[in-house]
């Protein structure tokens, strides 16, 4: 039989993730928005591309969440995006409604189902529907590090002209603008980083990286980056469902590590078919360790403003 992965919001980031999907060809998808038919007409569209392209994915849209039972994944990316000016952490009033309802009805229908979170502000979204979903903590995650990992991996492979896959890079922390890109720990077909690039267009790069997302969103006028959002969440898709065990930073909740407790925070985890398998400890120098802790605090100070 095959998977089944529900997509909540079927907007920018979760129809083009259901395309993402859909093309894998091991999963069927089911794409749920609350705006009248638009899933159902995006489900169909992706659906007819099946013959083109050779995939026999079943993809439906629905308005409720009956067709959603029995899911394996579920990513939550229903909500309101950036406009220009607005940070992610603007979002948290109207998301947070959004989150908690959506994470309601998922939980009646799909009790077993891993929850993958995208709706910003990324960490406490993620936090929020842990809380919610009263989900083991393997089971619930939240997609950043990812995201901007890749763009950390971009702006190495311009700069130095290498093909990006010989870029290893690793993005530590909350998902905004207090994110730690881990320029020590990032190497070129393993040469570190720092014998690569000289500090101060290092520093220019780390800058870039953690503004990835307002870059584009100053771009777009409306609406913020969906390409590279989805392609991060497929390859979380693929560790866990094809139980590969790859290890990349997600949103998780820590219990000590790192010297953080009770909070959702970015770090590398491994994930396979039971989710979050393991928390996997960088040993960070007094500097990085501190930045973490920093990002970890405005992290907790936005679950403070949601009273979870
Ligand atoms: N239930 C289901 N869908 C909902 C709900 C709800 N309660 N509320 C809103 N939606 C839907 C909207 O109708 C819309 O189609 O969520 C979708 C969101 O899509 P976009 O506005 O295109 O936003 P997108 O770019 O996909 O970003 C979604 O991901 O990256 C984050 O910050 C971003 O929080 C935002 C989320």
């Amino acid at each position: 039989m095959r998977n089944k992965v529900t997509v909540v919001g079927a907007g920018n980031v979760g129809a083009t993730l259901g395309q993402r999907v859909a093309e894998r060809d091991y999963a069927d998808v089911v794409l749920v928005d609350v705006i009248p038919d638009m899933p159902m007409g995006k489900a169909l569209d992706i659906l007819e591309a099946g013959p083109v392209l050779g995939y026999d994915s079943l993809v439906i849209g629905a308005n409720g969440y009956d067709e959603t039972a029995g899911s394996d994944i579920v990513v939550i990316t229903s909500g309101i995006a950036r406009k220009p000016g607005m940070s992610r952490d603007d979002l948290i009033r109207t998301n947070q409604g959004i989150v908690t309802q959506v994470t309601q009805e998922i939980v009646k229908r799909s009790p077993n189902a891993m929850l993958i979170c995208v709706t910003n502000p990324l960490d406490a979204m993620a936090q929020l529907a842990y809380s919610v979903s009263g989900f083991p903590k393997q089971r619930v995650m939240g997609m950043a590090g990812v995201l901007d990992t890749a763009r950390f991996r971009t702006f190495i492979a311009q700069e130095l002209g290498v093909s990006v896959r010989d870029v290893q890079a690793f993005v530590l922390g909350g998902h905004g603008d207090t994110m730690v890109p881990l320029a020590r720990l990032s190497t070129v077909a393993g040469v570190p980083l720092p014998k690569l690039i000289a500090e101060e267009r290092l520093a220019q790069i780390v800058q870039r990286t953690r503004d990835g997302g307002a870059e584009i969103v100053n771009l777009l006028k409306q609406g913020s980056a969906y390409y590279a959002p989805s392609a991060s969440v497929l390859q979380m898709i693929d560790s866990i469902l094809l139980d590969k065990k790859m290890i990349m930073p997600c949103a998780t909740y820590l219990e000590g590590e790192y010297g953080i407790s009770g909070l959702f925070v970015g770090v590398p985890v491994k994930l396979g078919s039971k989710g979050v398998e393991e928390v996997i400890q960088l040993e960070l120098s007094e500097d990085e360790r501190a930045q973490l802790q920093k990002s970890a605090d405005s992290v907790r100070e936005l679950i403070g403003v949601m009273g979870i």
